[in-house]
């Protein structure tokens, strides 16, 4: 059976990891010819031996050199850039530990949050558009966050960081569209990855899982649907959108999980 994204080339950033690894292997699955970069190789490769005929590449979203680099060796080996999956972002403990409230912020996780989540994906779009344009269009699709959207009281930097994401999302849609360059950006809400399963406690998702509208929280397969819908022609009409894909955490007004807790005492949803 033919392949919705049969005959395009796919580029994945921050691929090592879980939604990255998961939407590497679901374009792939689509028919696309994908290429997973992040400066971690060692991960990309794993992710990449999964997955038939893809390739893992090395990329720092810090340094435009080391995007330029990856961008011309992809086009070198494959000769387009269909789909550009800006999804790397710099979230490892170190980076958590500094990234705190407003006041005790290390200023160095701020521009490290900066540098790779905004710049980097800027880096990635600015050097993959000409290619795309050259082609006769492109879809790219941006991870942010439900962090870009609503206050928290820590990763100042991370939720700052998504924002601007978001907004970079709707400059690159308005400004090459008429070149049938397409932009989204998905607001993702907590994903079970296999570091989240790992690290996150059962209290926590239980916290967390009271918010959603969903009976279950999200898996990475999740966030790798709609990053196949976004790649894909079914998708052509949308642009510039920042979709929330969270069970429903931001749709609800911030007492819901409160309410419920009080209805089920009360045996009734009567205010
Ligand atoms: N997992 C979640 O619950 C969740 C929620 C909301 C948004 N997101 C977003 O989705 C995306 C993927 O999340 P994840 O949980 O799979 O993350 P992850 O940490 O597993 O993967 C991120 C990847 O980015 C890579 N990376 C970091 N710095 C880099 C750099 N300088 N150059 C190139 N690559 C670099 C890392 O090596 C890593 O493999 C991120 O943008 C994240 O902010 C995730």
């Amino acid at each position: 059976m033919a392949g919705k994204l049969d005959g395009r080339v796919a580029l994945v950033t921050g691929a090592g990891g879980g939604i990255g690894a998961a939407s590497a292997r679901r374009l792939a699955a689509d028919g696309a010819q994908v290429v997973l970069a992040d400066i971690d190789i060692r991960a990309a490769q794993t992710a990449a031996a999964g997955i038939p005929g893809a390739v893992a590449l090395p990329v720092d979203l810090t340094q435009e050199a080391s995007v330029k680099a990856l961008t011309e060796a992809v086009i070198a080996q494959f000769g387009r850039i269909d789909v550009l999956h800006n999804n790397a972002a710099i979230q490892n403990d170190a980076q958590r530990q500094k990234d705190l409230d407003v006041v005790n912020l290390d200023l160095a996780a701020w521009d490290m949050a900066m540098a790779v989540n905004v710049r980097g994906a800027l880096l990635m779009s600015r050097h993959v558009i000409p290619q795309m344009i050259a082609q006769g269009g492109g879809s790219i699709i941006h991870s942010a966050s439900g962090f870009g959207v609503q206050g928290e009281s820590t990763l100042t930097a991370y939720g700052s960081s998504k924002a601007a994401l978001i907004q970079l999302n709707r400059m690159i849609a308005t400004q090459y569209g008429k070149q049938n360059v397409r932009s989204n950006c998905m607001v993702i809400g907590f994903v079970l990855t296999p570091l989240a399963v790992e690290t996150t406690p059962d209290v926590i998702k239980d916290i967390l899982l009271s918010h959603h509208l969903t009976p279950q929280l999200g898996q990475p397969e999740d966030i790798a649907n709609l990053v196949a819908f976004l790649a894909g022609d079914d998708s052509k009409f949308i642009t510039g959108a920042a979709i929330p894909i969270d069970g429903g955490v931001t749709a609800h007004q911030p007492s819901y999980a409160d309410f419920q807790k009080l209805f089920a005492a009360m045996g009734s949803t009567k205010l």
